[in-house]
């Protein structure tokens, strides 16, 4: 079983139960991944996904190796048949098998470049290591999408609602860089799996793949959008027609504690305080965001454990 996106998940709830079951008694199964090693390959940069995942692991008995890939490792070639007389000294074919001779499990980090639609959507890392990789492989957030914080959405949102059908709204926010789709990919891929009121407000030009919000309500009405709001999931992500453009930094998409009102703030982290995001929302009990990032133990914990059963079957 490979973690490369939200279809692995068969019935989400059942997921999200066992790991909250899981993080009210994080080590009950330590020894189902002793003796087994976890090879976490980062060609960007984390500081939640990279530790969370190494605790998940650890809860589960498992042994972890790091690389930065990006700084540390040879760079990859992702094209079959390429003369190599260029910068790439490694070939994935080698890499993924050799990689998969140290670990039971290898975990991916390879973000989106936003220059090119095509390659992004191909997602020759994450499916490089699929191909050539001889143990299963785990999503720890790809050009594409990031369902290990989806899954730890789900699971901070579950413990946190108060109504059988929440209103959740995920809002785009201004931001100075170029941010790629992966999160809020993965976000509204795991909200349709939920029982909800979904709808997602953003700006003229910043509609998301229409393969992936197709039939989703959205909105440029921000206000309108956050009304009755439960839940009020907030990011920046580029444009994607005007594929990596930033079209847009009106501070009046920023989440203020009057637009917030009573419903709860989620943010994936990190997060650009008083651009993104004000201060007294980040600071105030509303604010779900610490609790967002400790779920992704949990989150990483029940994927480990479905794969290391797996593997025992
Ligand atoms: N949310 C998240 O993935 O955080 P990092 O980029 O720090 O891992």
């Amino acid at each position: 079983m490979n973690y490369l996106s939200l279809a692995a998940i068969d019935h989400l709830p059942t997921w999200v139960n066992e790991a909250r079951k899981l993080k009210s008694d994080p080590l009950a199964h330590k020894a189902l991944g002793t003796g087994k090693t976890l090879c976490l390959l980062f060609f960007n940069n984390s500081l939640r996904t990279r530790l969370s995942t190494q605790k998940a692991a650890m809860n589960l008995g498992m042994d972890t190796m790091v690389m930065n890939f990006g700084g540390e490792g040879w760079a990859l070639e992702f094209e079959d048949g390429t003369i190599m007389d260029q910068g790439k000294a490694e070939h994935i074919k080698e890499a993924a098998q050799v990689v998969s001779q140290f670990c039971d499990i290898v975990a991916i980090r390879a973000f989106a470049g936003l220059e090119d639609k095509e390659k992004d959507q191909a997602e020759i890392v994450l499916n490089g290591f699929k191909k050539y990789a001889t143990v299963p492989v785990v999503n720890m957030e790809s050009s594409v999408g990031h369902p290990l914080q989806a899954l730890a959405d789900a699971i901070t949102i579950a413990e946190n609602q108060k109504t059988v059908r929440p209103k959740v709204v995920l809002s785009w926010a201004p931001h100075p860089k170029a941010l790629p789709h992966a999160v809020v990919n993965s976000f509204v891929e795991m909200m349709r799996h939920q029982e909800a009121d979904f709808v997602i407000a953003h700006p003229e030009g910043y509609a998301l793949d229409p393969n992936i919000t197709q039939g989703v309500q959205s909105t440029h009405d921000q206000q309108e959008a956050l009304k009755g709001a439960d839940f009020v999931y907030v990011k920046n992500w580029s444009s994607f027609t005007d594929y990596g453009a930033v079209l847009n930094q009106d501070p009046d998409w920023m989440i203020t504690e009057e637009k917030l009102g009573k419903a709860f703030f989620m943010h994936c982290l990190p997060v650009r305080r008083n651009v993104v995001v004000a201060d007294a929302v980040m600071d105030s009990d509303r604010s779900l965001t610490i609790s967002q990032a400790n779920n992704r133990t949990y989150a990483a914990q029940i994927v480990l454990k479905k794969i290391l059963e797996e593997g025992r079957s």
